[in-house]
């Protein structure tokens, strides 16, 4: 997952990834580009789109880094 890229790389993202890919956070929001998130192989599940509901400044294009393959 996008997560793991950061964690693997020791990216210094603060706070990123808090729930550690439990979606129960939501703190992995990241906004795609929209020819990204077209490209992406899988639509965000149920579980995803009620979480994203609390992330700041949600957009048409967000998604969870936790849950991006
Ligand atoms: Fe918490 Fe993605 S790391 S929802």
């Amino acid at each position: 997952t996008l997560l793991d890229v950061v964690v693997n790389n020791d990216l210094n993202i603060e706070g990123f990834g808090a729930c550690e890919g439990t979606v129960t956070c939501s703190t992995c929001h990241v906004i795609l580009k929209p020819e990204d998130f077209e490209r992406l192989p899988e639509e965000a599940s149920d579980e995803e789109r009620d979480m994203l509901d609390l992330a700041y400044s949600l957009t048409e294009t967000s998604r969870l880094g936790c849950q991006i393959t």
